[in-house]
């Protein structure tokens, strides 16, 4: 399925049906008022009415805004999916809903066929986004950058969706290679070798019974005068089974999507790049898959991290931080940024604390996460505030060791595995840190707004945001 800007009004644009966005106040001023009353069309957020015989398709929202747009558009494009059309359109004429529309159409129509022996039949084939006037060419910019967004998450969603047969530490570095290639963006990798020169000791332990080689990544884009230097890094645990702290067979399922943090922030550089951000981007990833095995990293080991922090491991399934701890230690040697920003599916606390839609972001300067609030609000994800305090600090006290890897105490497990990664951060680059817990956010198993069953893409459209509005 196309999305299309033209240059048209909707009434020259030929497509076999006209999606039309209504309130329930504008139902009345519609010339197919009549018969969508009659259809018990109350215009209600998400709710649809076709009417064939007017080649009309009535899709209610609650007010005119871009939330209730991208969450409508979504909910149109999968009916339209099922149906026999093969074109649709749709008006845009307010700025405002540039976003709304591609995200809405692109990602609620997004569909993941990898695995299908046959990929579902689907007729349409284009959406008309008809768009008359003199000031066109804006539109068509703010188009051009909305697709570039909403792709770059789609291209997160396929592999974060991807069986973990497929993607394991190796085949995600190739995979970042091939990404560096056709992006013109630096690639270095650190196989098993090159990450015991750098004693990146936590990071081992978590790999050392997979089968499979823990890779680092780090690409980077350059263009020639940044306004700023940003480091992302982003968990990659292309299966987590828990290792010897092993999940519950219930738990272990949907556990391919702890390399969500990883793909994320594979789809930030590659949008980054494809905008021509004057913004220098790097990316670390810790590409690691935590198994079970003769050679397993266990509950009682203690490890001395790159940064020489020693680490009692109290349970095994607490991965992602380790890794974390020695990757971004080596991103801050690497790259004196301006900002860092690591995305993790870190804990199952923080969608207890914040529900499984929002993204937790932790961190020492509030400024920051307030412009982080702003880029939410632009960009239709959902970020929440965990706030740190020095008595949950205090609960990850080891007796043995500088610090345990898990907290003493049942609660807040979001926030101490977010002050955990804190003790990896050098005081110089306090303020310019921030964690965000996807856990809830990455993935789903039941659609919601522009999202549909498998990886959301979570963080992209975010970080796009933020990094459009850096100035
Ligand atoms: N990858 C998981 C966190 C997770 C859980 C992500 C559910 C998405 C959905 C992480 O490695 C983990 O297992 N965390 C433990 C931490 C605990 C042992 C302190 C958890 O959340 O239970
Ligand atoms: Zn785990
Ligand atoms: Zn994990």
């Amino acid at each position: 399925m196309q999305l299309e800007l033209i240059n048209k009004s909707t009434d020259k644009t030929k497509a076999d049906i006209l999606v039309s966005f209504m309130t329930k106040e504008d139902i009345e001023k519609n010339k197919e008022a009549k018969l969508l009353s009659q259809a018990g069309f109350k215009a209600e957020q998400d709710t649809l009415c076709f009417l064939h015989e007017k080649a009309l398709l009535a899709c209610g929202i609650e007010k005119l805004d871009a939330a209730s747009i991208r969450s409508a558009a979504a909910a149109a494009v999968k009916a339209l999916k099922s149906s026999n059309y093969t074109s649709a359109k749709t008006q845009l004429s307010d700025m405002r809903f540039v976003n709304a529309l591609v995200e809405g159409f692109v990602l609620g129509g997004y569909d993941f066929n990898f695995y299908r022996s046959e990929p579902k039949k689907v007729a349409l084939e284009t959406i008309f986004l008809a768009c008359e006037g003199a000031n066109f060419a804006e539109f068509e910019a703010a188009f051009n950058e909305a697709m570039v967004v909403a792709q770059a998450t789609c291209f997160t969603r396929d592999i974060v969706n991807k069986a973990p047969q497929e993607i394991n530490p190796e085949t995600l570095a190739l995979l970042a290679k091939k990404l560096a290639f056709e992006n013109s963006l630096e690639c270095t990798i650190l196989d098993e070798e090159g990450l015991k020169k750098e004693n990146m000791n936590a990071m081992l332990a978590v790999g050392r019974a997979s089968v499979h080689q823990s890779q680092l990544i780090h690409l980077s884009y350059k263009p020639a005068n940044p306004k700023k230097i940003i480091t992302l890094v982003g968990k990659g645990l292309t299966y987590d089974s828990g290792g010897l702290s092993l999940k519950a067979p219930t738990s272990m399922v949907t556990m391919k999507m702890d390399k969500a943090g990883a793909c994320g922030v594979l789809g930030m550089i590659k949008a980054a790049s494809e905008l021509k951000l004057d913004i220098e981007v790097h990316v670390f990833i810790g590409a690691v898959e935590n198994m079970v095995g003769g050679n397993a990293y266990k509950p009682d080991d203690v490890l001395v991290s790159r940064s020489k922090t020693t680490i009692e491991v109290r349970n095994t399934d607490a991965e992602g931080r380790l890794v974390l701890a020695d990757v971004l230690d080596y991103a801050q040697e690497k790259v004196q940024a301006d900002y860092i920003f690591d995305f993790a599916t870190l804990t199952g606390a923080c969608m207890v604390a914040l529900g499984q839609y929002t993204t937790g972001v932790m961190g020492h300067s509030n400024a920051l996460k307030h412009r982080f609030f702003d880029a939410a609000n632009s960009s239709g994800e959902l970020v929440g505030s965990l706030p740190f305090n020095n008595h949950l600090k205090k609960l990850l006290k080891s007796e043995i060791a500088d610090i345990s890897n898990v907290s003493s105490k049942p609660y807040g497990g979001a926030i101490t595995a977010g002050l955990f990664l804190d003790k990896f951060i050098k005081e110089e680059n306090k303020e310019k840190w921030l964690h965000f817990d996807i856990a809830g956010s990455a993935y789903t198993e039941a659609a919601w707004d522009c999202n549909v069953y498998g990886a959301t893409g979570a963080g992209v459209r975010l970080m796009c945001s933020f990094m459009q509005n850096i100035d």
